[in-house]
């Protein structure tokens, strides 16, 4: 059973889709506790869901380490195996990022490595590409710059605006991002601290909606099956 730790700072729709995911489809996984460094939408949301949450904020620490750190132990204390970053908007620090090499996961609404960073969608407009999604990646200590674990594109329309597109790429968002977490249950990839392997680069053990969602988009890493 994969114990998850989830960290928010804004509406938590990510984090609500894993948790529905969790149960639907009765992934062998529990998430022991959703952190957020402030006060907001998905947390409330997440506590209304019967789930354990915290607020760590910012604003209660010295510095940004001193932060890190307790969050850091708070993960620790509820033995989660894994953390999915899941839109949380404060930079972790290198401390907190080595201590959790290889297990800490972020999604990004961008097909990376183009466009890290904020206001993803509407950089993606005005540079004219004609292809967009969204990545999941492990996080090290550069900003959006993690091994790949597994990506979604879809096609810019010319209608789209940046707030149309945000919302096309959240609809694969929140297939990718349990996809991966079933993916990881079913120990069907293998993350390192610097490393990801993917044992099997197929959707099968997917259930049939996500499949038909992510089969046509989904962009597996250039990595060898091992
Ligand atoms: C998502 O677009 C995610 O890719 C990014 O932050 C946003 C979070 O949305 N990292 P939500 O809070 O999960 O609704």
């Amino acid at each position: 059973m994969i114990r998850l730790a989830i960290l928010i700072s804004g509406r938590g729709s990510n984090m609500l889709c894993l948790a529905d995911a969790i149960e639907k489809y009765q992934i062998n996984a529990v998430i022991t506790l959703v952190i957020s460094n402030k006060d907001c939408d998905g947390i409330a949301l997440a506590a209304a869901r019967g789930l354990a949450t915290k607020v760590v904020k910012r604003s209660d620490f010295d510095n940004r380490l001193a932060h890190d750190a307790d969050i850091a132990s708070t993960i620790e204390e509820c033995h989660a195996d894994y953390v999915f970053l899941a839109g949380y908007t404060a930079v972790l620090g290198s401390v907190f990022v080595d201590q959790f090499a290889g297990k800490l996961i972020n999604i990004h609404p961008s097909l990376l490595p183009a466009f890290k960073g904020l206001d993803t969608h509407q950089r993606a407009i005005d540079a004219g590409v004609k292809t967009h999604g969204v990545s999941i990646h492990l996080v090290n200590a550069t900003l959006d710059e993690g091994p790949l674990i597994l990506q979604a594109s879809l096609a810019v329309a010319e209608t789209d605006t940046a707030k149309i597109l945000a919302g096309r790429v959240l609809q694969l968002e929140h297939q990718i991002y349990p996809f991966v977490l079933l993916s990881l249950a079913a120990q069907n990839v293998t993350l390192l601290p610097d490393e990801v392997i993917w044992h099997v680069k197929t959707l099968a053990a997917a259930p049939t909606d996500m499949q038909k969602i992510l089969a046509p988009c989904v962009i597996w890493p250039e990595c060898d099956l091992a």
